[in-house]
């Protein structure tokens, strides 16, 4: 931690911050809407793999070689100081690896906030929306299986296969997305569940219909705002001053939506087509 810290502190008093964020697609985009909320003075690179979108339904093998393709590209090609995994289910399958192969590289991976939602549930039942990947990872069943043992709390795990799709698609709130969220939910709706997990970064984006089917008032946490506060922490440790203009740069492996973009954003930006 030393070491890192002072070879960034060099760096940082000579350029601007660069971070690295990526994820299989529009999803990252969450945690990058929420990090230019409160970071400045800093270059963001991200890289939407949708190319290689869906990851959850992927082997680990394959999410792992994927996300170690993005993370040289952004290492070589932008010199990135830190990388955010803005995506639960790379997190799961590479963290590991990726702070072995790039030691010097400060890596903030994205994890299911099942913590808080075990702190704030009112009625001791707690849905957790996620990728098939995420919820049979090591990680993810580690951490709920700890969790569980201190607190006595009903999980309500799903998996969504097909939702990441359906968001690429920009199918936000048509009949197969609503239908699916519905079958989904249905057994949290009939069992008093008041706290929902989002445990992928694609799902925030369809918050409003979840709100919706569940007919409730409804707690869903998600990851963006804790890790872009977590990251400012840290960048500001390594010696970031946090001033000045932000300069966010986007790039896809393939195909992307412009209007997901422009609707997270609030306006139009450009994305350049990469191959990596
Ligand atoms: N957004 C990613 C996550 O947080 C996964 C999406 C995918 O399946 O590609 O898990």
């Amino acid at each position: 931690m030393k070491k890192k810290s002072s070879i960034i502190n060099h760096q940082l008093s000579i350029r601007m911050l660069r971070v690295g964020v990526f994820d299989s697609g529009l999803g990252g985009l969450t945690i990058v809407k929420a990090l230019t909320e409160v970071i400045k003075g800093a270059e963001i690179f991200y890289v939407a793999d949708t190319k290689n979108a869906p990851y959850g339904e992927k082997t680990p093998e394959q999410i792992l070689q994927y996300s170690l393709d993005v993370t040289r590209y952004l290492v070589e090609q932008h010199q990135i100081d830190g990388l955010i995994i803005a995506c639960n289910t790379a997190t799961s399958a590479a963290v590991k690896q990726i702070r072995e192969a790039y030691s010097s590289l400060v890596v903030i991976g994205t994890e299911p906030g099942i913590k808080p939602a075990f702190e704030q549930t009112q009625t001791g039942k707690v849905g957790v929306l996620a990728t098939p990947a995420t919820l049979k990872g090591e990680k993810y069943q580690k951490l709920a299986s700890d969790l569980s043992k201190k607190q006595e709390v009903t999980l309500f795990e799903q998996a969504c296969p097909g939702l990441v799709e359906q968001i690429e698609k920009g199918e936000i709130d048509t009949e197969e997305t609503r239908t699916m969220l519905e079958n989904w939910l249905r057994p949290m709706r009939e069992s008093d569940v008041d706290t929902i997990v989002l445990g992928c970064t694609h799902y925030p984006l369809v918050s409003e219909v979840i709100e919706h089917v569940m007919q409730r008032r409804l707690n869903l946490i998600h990851t963006g705002d804790a890790i872009a506060q977590y990251s400012l922490a840290l960048s500001q440790e390594y010696g970031h001053l946090n001033e000045g203009d932000l300069d966010l740069k986007l790039y896809a492996t393939g195909e992307i939506s412009k209007e997901s973009v422009k609707h997270i954003f609030g306006k139009v930006l450009k994305v350049e087509t990469i191959v990596l």
